[in-house]
C-alpha cells in the first residue's frame, strides 16, 4: 500500500508507530519497522539510560534492511530541560529514520537534525501550530485529534481528527505541498487508515492499537483492563499528570481509562493540585498492586475497536489489508 509517506521513508504500509513513552520500546519499534512501518522509539521524557537500552535492543533485533525504518520521538518541552538523550541519539552511527517532536516549540532542535540529515516529524493539535512546524522545516506533520490516547490538547482547545486532518491537508497544499501529513487519534483498524487517506493524509500514526500488542512494554494487567473497555470509558484531564508528579504545561492534558481514582478527582482537579499527597499515595499503591481502578491505563477512544493484543506485525498486516479493500 503506497503513498508519498511510504515512498519517502521506504515503508510497505503508510503506518507509523507512535513514540509512546514507556510502551514503544526496542522490541515494539523493531517489530513495526520489520513489518514495513515506521518504528519510532518512545524517547518520551528523555531518559538517557532507557533510550540507550531500548535502542540497543531494537538494533540487535533488526535485520540490516529494516534499520532505516527505526526512528525516535521526544516530548519537546522536556528536551528543553535536558536534551542529553537526543544528543546521544544523534551521535550514534545509525542515523534515525525520523525524529518526532511533540508538545512544544521544535525550532531550537531543527538545525541539529538537518545537519545530521534526520527528517523532523512534528505532532500538532491545532492549525495555529502549523507555522512553527513549517519554520522548523518539518518533513512530516502529525495532526493529533483529541481522541488520541496519552497527552494531547485539552478539552477546551483540542480538535477532533476528522476535521483537523482535512483542514491541515488544505493548509499544507496551499503553503507547503512537499510536507507530508499523518493522522493520529482514533485509528485502530483499516477503516481508520482508509478514512485518514480519504481525508488527505499520507498515512497514520498509531498509538493505542500498538500499545496493545505482544511487543509493547505496557503492563499486561493494563492491557487486559483496556481490552474490557469501550470507547466511552476514557477521559481527558490533568488528573493522572498531577498524580504522577508530571509538570505538563497548560494547553496539554492526558487521555486514559476513566477509572475509579480518576472519577474521584475529575471534577476537583484544582483541589487535587493543592493537596495531592493522599491521592498520590492511593495512586502509588494502585501502581504497586497492579490495580487499574487506581493506576492509569493510557489509551484513547480507539480502545473500543481493540479486542486482542497480538504481535505488532499482525496488527499492521490486518489494518493494511483491511484498508486496501476499502
Ligand atoms: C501509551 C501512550 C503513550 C504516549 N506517549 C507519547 C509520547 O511519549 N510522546 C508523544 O509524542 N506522544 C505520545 N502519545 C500520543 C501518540 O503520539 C499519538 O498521538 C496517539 O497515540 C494517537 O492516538 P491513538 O492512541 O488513538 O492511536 C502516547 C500515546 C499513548 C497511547
Amino acid at each position: 500500500m503506497h503513498t508519498r509517506f511510504t515512498q519517502a521513508f521506504g515503508l510497505s504500509t503508510p503506518i507509523a508507530l507512535a513514540p509512546m513513552a514507556l510502551a514503544s520500546g526496542g522490541a515494539l519499534a523493531a517489530a513495526c519497522a520489520q513489518a514495513g512501518a515506521l518504528g519510532l522509539l518512545g524517547g518520551g521524557y528523555g531518559d538517557l539510560a532507557w533510550l540507550q537500552r531500548e535502542h540497543a535492543l531494537a538494533m540487535s533485533l533488526l535485520p540490516p534492511e529494516a534499520m532505516p525504518r527505526l526512528g525516535c520521538g521526544f516530548i519537546t518541552w522536556k528536551l528543553d530541560e535536558d536534551a542529553s538523550a537526543l544528543d546521544w541519539l544523534l551521535d550514534q552511527a545509525h542515523r534515525p529514520a525520523a525524529l518526532m517532536l511533540s508538545f512544544g516549540d521544535p525550532r531550537p532542535y531543527a538545525a541539529r537534525l538537518a545537519a545530521r540529515g534526520v527528517p523532523l516529524v512534528c505532532q500538532i493539535q491545532q492549525v495555529a501550530q502549523l507555522p512553527l512546524c513549517l519554520d522548523a522545516g518539518a518533513a512530516v506533520v502529525v495532526a493529533q485529534g483529541a481522541e488520541a490516547g496519552g497527552h494531547g490538547m485539552n478539552a477546551l482547545e483540542g480538535r477532533s481528527t476528522f476535521s483537523l486532518v482535512p483542514e491541515l491537508a488544505d493548509a499544507l497544499a496551499a503553503r507547503s505541498p512537499a510536507t507530508l501529513l499523518l493522522a493520529a487519534g482514533g485509528v485502530a483498524d483499516g477503516r481508520g487508515l482508509a478514512a485518514a487517506l480519504a481525508l488527505g493524509a499520507d498515512g497514520v500514526l498509531m498509538g493505542s492499537r500498538l500499545w496493545a500488542s505482544a511487543e509493547s512494554l505496557a503492563a499486561r494487567g493494563a492491557v487486559a483492563a483496556a481490552l474490557r473497555a469501550t470507547g466511552d470509558d476514557t477521559a481527558r484531564s490533568a488528573v493522572f499528570d498531577v498524580l504522577r508528579r508530571k509538570q505538563w504545561p497548560a494547553p496539554y492534558d492526558f487521555r486514559a481509562l476513566r477509572n475509579g481514582l480518576h472519577r474521584q478527582w475529575e471534577s476537583r482537579v484544582e483541589e487535587l493540585r493543592e493537596a495531592p499527597e493522599a491521592a498520590r499515595a492511593d495512586y502509588d499503591a494502585g501502581v504497586a498492586e497492579g490495580d487499574y481502578e487506581r493506576a492509569h491505563v493510557t489509551v484513547g477512544e480507539a480502545v473500543g475497536l481493540m479486542h486482542d493484543a497480538p504481535a505488532a506485525a499482525l496488527v499492521i498486516q490486518r489494518i493494511t489489508q483491511q484498508a486496501q479493500g476499502w
